[in-house]
Protein backbone atom coordinates (compact mmCIF):
# COMPACT_ATOMS: atom_id res chain seq x y z
CA UNK A 1 0.00 0.00 0.00
CA UNK A 2 1.48 3.47 -0.63
CA UNK A 3 1.96 5.17 2.22
CA UNK A 4 -0.36 7.99 3.22
CA UNK A 5 1.05 11.83 3.93
CA UNK A 6 2.40 11.35 7.13
CA UNK A 7 2.23 15.24 9.20
CA UNK A 8 5.21 14.26 11.73
CA UNK A 9 5.15 16.28 14.84
CA UNK A 10 0.92 17.00 13.61
CA UNK A 11 2.55 19.83 12.10
CA UNK A 12 -0.48 21.96 10.52
CA UNK A 13 -3.19 19.48 12.07
CA UNK A 14 -6.31 20.51 12.93
CA UNK A 15 -7.51 18.02 15.58
CA UNK A 16 -10.96 20.04 16.28
CA UNK A 17 -12.69 22.74 16.79
CA UNK A 18 -12.10 25.41 19.75
CA UNK A 19 -13.81 28.45 21.32
CA UNK A 20 -10.84 29.16 23.65
CA UNK A 21 -8.25 30.74 21.99
CA UNK A 22 -7.14 31.70 18.77
CA UNK A 23 -3.75 31.86 17.73
CA UNK A 24 -2.76 34.11 14.39
CA UNK A 25 0.33 33.85 13.55
CA UNK A 26 0.09 36.28 10.12
CA UNK A 27 -0.51 38.91 12.74
CA UNK A 28 1.34 37.32 15.56
CA UNK A 29 -1.75 38.00 17.55
CA UNK A 30 -3.45 35.58 20.39
CA UNK A 31 -6.66 36.29 21.80
CA UNK A 32 -8.44 34.39 24.56
CA UNK A 33 -12.27 34.22 23.96
CA UNK A 34 -12.16 36.92 21.43
CA UNK A 35 -10.15 39.54 23.64
CA UNK A 36 -6.74 40.75 22.52
CA UNK A 37 -3.88 39.20 25.16
CA UNK A 38 -2.28 42.10 25.15
CA UNK A 39 -5.46 44.02 26.40
CA UNK A 40 -6.41 41.79 28.90
CA UNK A 41 -3.10 42.31 30.38
CA UNK A 42 -3.40 45.99 30.57
CA UNK A 43 -7.23 45.88 31.87
CA UNK A 44 -7.79 42.81 34.16
CA UNK A 45 -6.08 40.53 36.42
CA UNK A 46 -5.18 36.60 36.57
CA UNK A 47 -8.49 36.10 37.74
CA UNK A 48 -10.36 37.95 35.99
CA UNK A 49 -8.52 36.14 33.12
CA UNK A 50 -8.83 32.87 34.49
CA UNK A 51 -13.10 33.09 34.71
CA UNK A 52 -12.61 34.23 31.11
CA UNK A 53 -11.13 30.75 30.12
CA UNK A 54 -14.07 28.67 32.21
CA UNK A 55 -17.01 30.88 31.37
CA UNK A 56 -16.04 32.25 27.99
CA UNK A 57 -17.29 35.58 29.53
CA UNK A 58 -15.07 37.95 32.00
CA UNK A 59 -16.84 38.31 34.72
CA UNK A 60 -19.12 41.47 36.25
CA UNK A 61 -17.94 42.48 39.59
CA UNK A 62 -20.46 40.12 41.74
CA UNK A 63 -19.20 37.18 39.34
CA UNK A 64 -15.22 38.46 40.06
CA UNK A 65 -15.89 38.30 43.88
CA UNK A 66 -17.37 35.09 44.22
CA UNK A 67 -14.82 33.62 41.86
CA UNK A 68 -11.84 34.97 44.09
CA UNK A 69 -13.55 33.75 47.14
CA UNK A 70 -14.06 30.34 45.78
CA UNK A 71 -10.02 30.48 44.94
CA UNK A 72 -8.77 32.01 47.95
CA UNK A 73 -11.24 29.82 50.27
CA UNK A 74 -9.85 26.67 48.64
CA UNK A 75 -5.83 27.06 48.89
CA UNK A 76 -4.72 24.87 51.87
CA UNK A 77 -3.62 21.40 51.15
CA UNK A 78 -3.94 18.43 53.26
CA UNK A 79 -1.80 17.76 56.17
CA UNK A 80 -1.11 14.51 54.24
CA UNK A 81 0.46 15.98 51.16
CA UNK A 82 2.66 18.11 53.37
CA UNK A 83 4.18 15.25 54.66
CA UNK A 84 4.61 13.92 51.42
CA UNK A 85 5.95 16.87 49.80
CA UNK A 86 8.91 16.97 53.07
CA UNK A 87 9.84 13.20 51.89
CA UNK A 88 10.35 14.09 48.93
CA UNK A 89 14.37 13.97 47.64
CA UNK A 90 15.50 17.24 48.47
CA UNK A 91 17.07 17.67 44.88
CA UNK A 92 14.01 16.29 43.22
CA UNK A 93 12.90 18.67 39.73
CA UNK A 94 10.10 21.21 40.80
CA UNK A 95 8.03 19.99 38.16
CA UNK A 96 8.64 16.50 39.34
CA UNK A 97 7.40 17.25 42.64
CA UNK A 98 3.90 19.19 41.26
CA UNK A 99 3.29 16.68 39.17
CA UNK A 100 3.45 14.45 42.15
CA UNK A 101 1.61 16.35 44.45
CA UNK A 102 -1.36 17.06 41.57
CA UNK A 103 -1.45 13.51 41.25
CA UNK A 104 -1.34 12.71 44.86
CA UNK A 105 -4.85 15.37 44.96
CA UNK A 106 -6.43 13.25 43.00
CA UNK A 107 -6.50 10.61 45.78
CA UNK A 108 -7.69 12.85 48.04
CA UNK A 109 -9.83 14.79 46.50
CA UNK A 110 -13.55 13.43 47.11
CA UNK A 111 -14.61 13.96 43.69
CA UNK A 112 -11.75 12.87 41.71
CA UNK A 113 -14.08 9.32 40.02
CA UNK A 114 -17.14 11.94 39.30
CA UNK A 115 -16.59 13.58 35.58
CA UNK A 116 -19.45 15.98 35.16
CA UNK A 117 -18.89 19.19 34.05
CA UNK A 118 -20.15 20.47 37.27
CA UNK A 119 -17.70 18.33 39.18
CA UNK A 120 -14.84 18.22 36.93
CA UNK A 121 -15.17 22.61 37.26
CA UNK A 122 -14.94 22.25 41.12
CA UNK A 123 -11.92 20.02 41.10
CA UNK A 124 -10.06 22.36 38.96
CA UNK A 125 -11.33 25.37 40.99
CA UNK A 126 -9.16 23.60 44.13
CA UNK A 127 -6.36 22.40 41.56
CA UNK A 128 -5.95 25.92 40.80
CA UNK A 129 -6.60 27.43 44.50
CA UNK A 130 -3.65 24.69 45.82
CA UNK A 131 -1.25 24.48 42.85
CA UNK A 132 0.63 27.21 44.38
CA UNK A 133 0.79 25.97 47.84
CA UNK A 134 2.03 23.01 46.89
CA UNK A 135 4.68 24.78 44.66
CA UNK A 136 5.80 27.34 47.42
CA UNK A 137 6.00 24.13 49.90
CA UNK A 138 8.07 21.73 48.20
CA UNK A 139 10.51 24.51 47.21
CA UNK A 140 10.58 25.96 50.69
CA UNK A 141 11.23 22.16 51.86
CA UNK A 142 13.95 21.13 49.26
CA UNK A 143 16.35 24.65 51.19
CA UNK A 144 14.77 23.57 54.68
CA UNK A 145 12.66 25.85 55.03
CA UNK A 146 8.91 25.05 56.89
CA UNK A 147 5.71 26.08 54.46
CA UNK A 148 4.00 29.50 54.92
CA UNK A 149 -0.11 28.99 55.30
CA UNK A 150 -1.91 30.54 52.16
CA UNK A 151 -3.21 33.89 53.23
CA UNK A 152 -7.01 33.94 51.97
CA UNK A 153 -6.91 37.77 51.70
CA UNK A 154 -4.01 38.12 49.16
CA UNK A 155 -4.53 38.46 45.29
CA UNK A 156 -3.40 34.96 43.62
CA UNK A 157 -0.07 37.01 42.84
CA UNK A 158 0.18 38.61 46.00
CA UNK A 159 -0.50 35.08 47.69
CA UNK A 160 1.89 32.96 45.74
CA UNK A 161 4.75 35.41 46.15
CA UNK A 162 3.63 35.41 50.20
CA UNK A 163 3.96 31.35 49.54
CA UNK A 164 7.44 31.40 48.11
CA UNK A 165 9.04 34.56 50.20
CA UNK A 166 6.50 35.14 53.11
CA UNK A 167 6.27 38.97 51.85
CA UNK A 168 4.51 40.34 49.61
CA UNK A 169 6.45 42.87 46.65
CA UNK A 170 6.04 46.38 45.48
CA UNK A 171 3.51 46.73 43.24
CA UNK A 172 5.31 46.74 40.12
CA UNK A 173 6.59 43.46 40.89
CA UNK A 174 3.13 41.99 41.33
CA UNK A 175 1.62 43.48 38.05
CA UNK A 176 4.72 42.39 35.75
CA UNK A 177 3.53 38.48 37.64
CA UNK A 178 -0.05 38.95 37.08
CA UNK A 179 0.80 39.82 33.43
CA UNK A 180 3.21 36.43 32.73
CA UNK A 181 0.51 34.38 34.46
CA UNK A 182 -2.15 36.04 31.86
CA UNK A 183 0.24 35.43 29.14
CA UNK A 184 1.03 31.60 30.06
CA UNK A 185 -2.34 30.77 31.18
CA UNK A 186 -3.52 29.74 27.36
CA UNK A 187 -2.28 28.80 23.83
CA UNK A 188 -4.45 26.68 22.15
CA UNK A 189 -3.34 23.06 21.16
CA UNK A 190 0.18 23.22 22.50
CA UNK A 191 2.00 19.91 23.27
CA UNK A 192 0.58 19.99 27.49
CA UNK A 193 -3.11 21.22 26.70
CA UNK A 194 -3.13 18.13 23.70
CA UNK A 195 -2.22 15.61 25.98
CA UNK A 196 -4.75 17.17 28.77
CA UNK A 197 -7.32 16.26 26.60
CA UNK A 198 -6.22 13.42 24.92
CA UNK A 199 -6.48 11.92 28.35
CA UNK A 200 -10.09 13.45 29.18
CA UNK A 201 -11.32 11.92 26.03
CA UNK A 202 -10.87 8.20 27.51
CA UNK A 203 -13.11 9.15 30.33
CA UNK A 204 -10.32 9.62 32.89
CA UNK A 205 -10.95 12.38 35.30
CA UNK A 206 -9.48 15.99 35.69
CA UNK A 207 -6.46 14.95 38.34
CA UNK A 208 -4.86 12.27 35.88
CA UNK A 209 -5.14 14.95 32.69
CA UNK A 210 -3.20 17.61 34.39
CA UNK A 211 -0.97 15.50 36.07
CA UNK A 212 -0.09 14.01 32.16
CA UNK A 213 -0.11 17.40 31.13
CA UNK A 214 2.67 18.87 33.62
CA UNK A 215 4.70 15.52 32.79
CA UNK A 216 4.13 17.23 28.89
CA UNK A 217 5.02 20.94 30.01
CA UNK A 218 8.54 19.65 32.12
CA UNK A 219 9.84 19.46 28.34
CA UNK A 220 12.63 21.53 27.54
CA UNK A 221 11.34 21.79 23.69
CA UNK A 222 8.15 23.44 25.55
CA UNK A 223 7.77 24.73 29.21
CA UNK A 224 10.65 24.15 30.57
CA UNK A 225 12.43 26.75 28.06
CA UNK A 226 12.24 29.23 30.37
CA UNK A 227 14.46 28.00 32.77
CA UNK A 228 16.84 27.05 30.24
CA UNK A 229 16.92 30.73 28.88
CA UNK A 230 17.95 32.18 32.09
CA UNK A 231 20.50 29.77 32.72
CA UNK A 232 21.96 30.51 29.09
CA UNK A 233 21.75 34.46 30.04
CA UNK A 234 23.81 33.30 33.23
CA UNK A 235 25.76 31.46 31.40
CA UNK A 236 26.67 33.97 28.95
CA UNK A 237 27.17 36.57 31.96
CA UNK A 238 28.10 39.58 30.13
CA UNK A 239 26.82 41.22 26.90
CA UNK A 240 29.81 41.73 25.87
CA UNK A 241 30.48 38.14 25.51
CA UNK A 242 26.90 37.26 24.40
CA UNK A 243 27.80 37.40 20.34
CA UNK A 244 30.71 35.35 20.65
CA UNK A 245 28.73 32.74 22.51
CA UNK A 246 25.86 32.67 20.09
CA UNK A 247 28.48 32.31 17.34
CA UNK A 248 29.31 28.79 19.14
CA UNK A 249 25.74 27.65 19.55
CA UNK A 250 25.79 28.25 15.79
CA UNK A 251 29.09 26.60 15.20
CA UNK A 252 27.86 23.37 16.92
CA UNK A 253 24.33 23.71 15.61
CA UNK A 254 22.74 23.59 18.96
CA UNK A 255 19.53 24.84 19.82
CA UNK A 256 18.70 27.88 21.35
CA UNK A 257 16.53 28.18 24.00
CA UNK A 258 13.67 30.80 23.97
CA UNK A 259 13.77 30.77 20.10
CA UNK A 260 11.79 29.66 17.77
CA UNK A 261 7.93 28.52 17.70
CA UNK A 262 6.12 25.78 16.42
CA UNK A 263 3.20 28.51 15.06
CA UNK A 264 4.70 31.72 15.53
CA UNK A 265 7.21 32.25 12.33
CA UNK A 266 7.32 35.95 12.21
CA UNK A 267 7.17 36.79 15.82
CA UNK A 268 5.39 35.09 19.21
CA UNK A 269 2.19 37.65 19.87
CA UNK A 270 3.21 37.67 24.01
CA UNK A 271 6.52 38.84 23.82
CA UNK A 272 6.31 42.88 23.55
CA UNK A 273 4.45 42.68 25.97
CA UNK A 274 6.08 40.39 28.66
CA UNK A 275 9.42 42.25 27.41
CA UNK A 276 7.83 45.26 28.64
CA UNK A 277 6.86 43.81 32.04
CA UNK A 278 10.45 42.26 32.17
CA UNK A 279 12.05 45.91 31.16
CA UNK A 280 10.22 47.26 34.33
CA UNK A 281 11.26 44.77 36.75
CA UNK A 282 15.14 45.33 35.42
CA UNK A 283 14.35 49.27 36.10
CA UNK A 284 12.90 47.91 39.81
CA UNK A 285 16.36 45.90 40.84
CA UNK A 286 18.35 48.52 38.90
CA UNK A 287 20.21 45.64 37.05
CA UNK A 288 20.09 45.45 33.07
CA UNK A 289 22.38 42.57 32.38
CA UNK A 290 19.80 40.60 31.39
CA UNK A 291 17.79 42.38 29.47
CA UNK A 292 20.81 43.81 27.70
CA UNK A 293 22.59 40.35 26.73
CA UNK A 294 18.80 39.27 25.78
CA UNK A 295 18.46 42.44 23.54
CA UNK A 296 22.03 41.40 21.62
CA UNK A 297 20.80 37.38 21.50
CA UNK A 298 17.47 38.48 19.52
CA UNK A 299 19.37 40.59 17.16
CA UNK A 300 21.71 38.35 16.38
CA UNK A 301 19.49 35.48 16.15
CA UNK A 302 16.84 37.15 13.35
CA UNK A 303 20.06 39.00 11.47
CA UNK A 304 21.54 35.62 11.21
CA UNK A 305 18.84 32.65 11.68
CA UNK A 306 15.18 34.69 11.27
CA UNK A 307 14.42 33.19 14.20
CA UNK A 308 12.32 35.38 16.87
CA UNK A 309 12.03 34.98 20.43
CA UNK A 310 9.01 32.95 22.20
CA UNK A 311 7.48 33.93 25.58
CA UNK A 312 10.08 31.71 27.70
CA UNK A 313 12.88 34.12 26.50
CA UNK A 314 11.69 37.95 28.32
CA UNK A 315 9.81 35.52 30.79
CA UNK A 316 12.91 33.46 32.33
CA UNK A 317 14.84 36.92 33.12
CA UNK A 318 11.77 38.85 34.18
CA UNK A 319 10.68 35.82 36.89
CA UNK A 320 15.09 36.00 37.80
CA UNK A 321 14.81 39.56 38.50
CA UNK A 322 11.66 39.11 40.74
CA UNK A 323 13.63 36.89 43.09
CA UNK A 324 12.86 33.54 41.97
CA UNK A 325 15.27 30.38 42.14
CA UNK A 326 15.34 29.03 38.13
CA UNK A 327 13.61 25.80 39.38
CA UNK A 328 10.40 27.51 40.37
CA UNK A 329 9.73 28.92 36.69
CA UNK A 330 8.65 26.50 35.46
CA UNK A 331 6.10 25.47 37.93
CA UNK A 332 5.09 29.00 37.76
CA UNK A 333 3.82 28.19 34.40
CA UNK A 334 1.93 25.29 35.35
CA UNK A 335 0.40 27.34 38.27
CA UNK A 336 -1.12 29.68 35.64
CA UNK A 337 -1.77 26.93 32.58
CA UNK A 338 -3.83 24.91 35.13
CA UNK A 339 -6.61 27.77 33.63
CA UNK A 340 -5.85 26.91 30.11
CA UNK A 341 -5.69 23.25 30.95
CA UNK A 342 -8.86 22.86 32.56
CA UNK A 343 -10.77 25.32 30.14
CA UNK A 344 -9.92 22.63 27.71
CA UNK A 345 -11.08 19.56 29.22
CA UNK A 346 -14.11 20.98 29.96
CA UNK A 347 -14.42 22.12 26.16
CA UNK A 348 -13.20 18.17 25.63
CA UNK A 349 -15.83 17.26 28.00
CA UNK A 350 -18.66 18.63 26.65
CA UNK A 351 -18.42 17.23 23.17
CA UNK A 352 -16.23 14.52 23.47
CA UNK A 353 -15.08 11.62 21.30
CA UNK A 354 -12.09 9.42 21.77
CA UNK A 355 -8.82 10.93 20.74
CA UNK A 356 -7.16 7.81 18.89
CA UNK A 357 -4.78 8.62 15.88
CA UNK A 358 -3.51 5.90 13.22
CA UNK A 359 0.48 5.12 12.81
CA UNK A 360 1.69 3.72 9.55
CA UNK A 361 3.68 0.47 10.18
CA UNK A 362 7.17 0.15 8.68
CA UNK A 363 8.32 -3.02 10.67
CA UNK A 364 9.40 -6.30 9.21
CA UNK A 365 7.01 -7.97 7.15
CA UNK A 366 4.70 -10.81 8.72
CA UNK A 367 6.67 -13.59 9.98
CA UNK A 368 7.28 -16.74 11.65
CA UNK A 369 7.64 -17.02 15.65
CA UNK A 370 10.34 -18.88 16.03
CA UNK A 371 10.49 -21.31 19.68
CA UNK A 372 12.97 -19.45 22.48
CA UNK A 373 15.58 -23.07 21.94
CA UNK A 374 16.09 -22.09 18.37
CA UNK A 375 15.93 -18.39 18.30
N1 LIG B 1 17.66 27.63 17.94
C1 LIG B 1 18.30 27.35 16.78
N2 LIG B 1 17.65 26.94 15.68
C2 LIG B 1 16.32 26.81 15.74
C3 LIG B 1 15.61 27.09 16.90
C4 LIG B 1 16.33 27.50 18.04
N3 LIG B 1 15.71 27.77 19.19
N4 LIG B 1 14.30 26.86 16.68
C5 LIG B 1 14.20 26.46 15.41
N5 LIG B 1 15.41 26.42 14.84
C6 LIG B 1 15.71 26.04 13.48
C7 LIG B 1 15.55 24.56 13.32
O1 LIG B 1 16.75 23.88 13.63
C8 LIG B 1 15.17 24.42 11.87
O2 LIG B 1 16.34 24.55 11.09
P1 LIG B 1 16.55 23.63 9.79
O3 LIG B 1 15.40 24.00 8.89
O4 LIG B 1 17.89 24.03 9.32
O5 LIG B 1 16.48 22.22 10.28
C9 LIG B 1 14.34 25.68 11.62
O6 LIG B 1 14.73 26.61 12.63
C10 LIG B 1 12.84 25.43 11.71
O7 LIG B 1 12.49 24.94 12.99
P2 LIG B 1 11.56 23.68 13.22
O8 LIG B 1 12.43 22.53 13.68
O9 LIG B 1 10.66 23.46 12.07
O10 LIG B 1 10.69 24.14 14.43
P3 LIG B 1 9.59 23.24 15.18
O11 LIG B 1 8.30 23.87 14.92
O12 LIG B 1 9.72 21.79 14.93
O13 LIG B 1 10.07 23.46 16.69
C11 LIG B 1 10.45 24.51 18.75
C12 LIG B 1 9.63 24.52 17.46
C13 LIG B 1 9.83 25.51 19.72
C14 LIG B 1 10.42 23.11 19.39
C15 LIG B 1 11.90 24.91 18.43
O14 LIG B 1 11.91 26.19 17.89
C16 LIG B 1 12.83 24.84 19.63
O15 LIG B 1 13.32 23.76 19.98
N6 LIG B 1 13.07 26.00 20.32
C17 LIG B 1 13.88 26.01 21.52
C18 LIG B 1 13.06 25.59 22.73
C19 LIG B 1 12.05 26.63 23.15
O16 LIG B 1 12.36 27.80 23.26
N7 LIG B 1 10.82 26.19 23.42
C20 LIG B 1 9.73 27.06 23.87
C21 LIG B 1 8.60 27.03 22.91
S1 LIG B 1 7.40 28.33 23.11
C22 LIG B 1 6.81 28.33 24.74
C23 LIG B 1 6.35 27.01 25.24
O17 LIG B 1 5.68 26.25 24.58
O18 LIG B 1 6.66 26.71 26.38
Amino acid sequence: DAMPEIKKGLVGVYADVSTISKVMPETNSLTYGGYAVQDLCEECSFEEVAYLLWHGELPNAAELKAFREQEAGQRAISPALHRVIREFPKDAHPMDTIRTAVSFMGLEDPETADVSDAAQRRKAMRLLARIPTAIAAAHRASKGLDPIEPNPSHSFAENFFHLVFGKVPQKEVLKAFDVSLILYAEHTFNASTYTARLVSSTGADIHGAITAAIAALKGPLHGGANEAVMHMLKEIGDPKLAREWLQSRFDHKALVMGFGHRVYKSGDSRVPTMRKYAEKMAEVVGDRTWMEISRILAEEMLEKKNIHPNLDFPAGPAYYLMGFDIPLFTPIFVASRITGWAAHVFEQGADNRLIRPLSWYTGPEQRPVAPLSAR
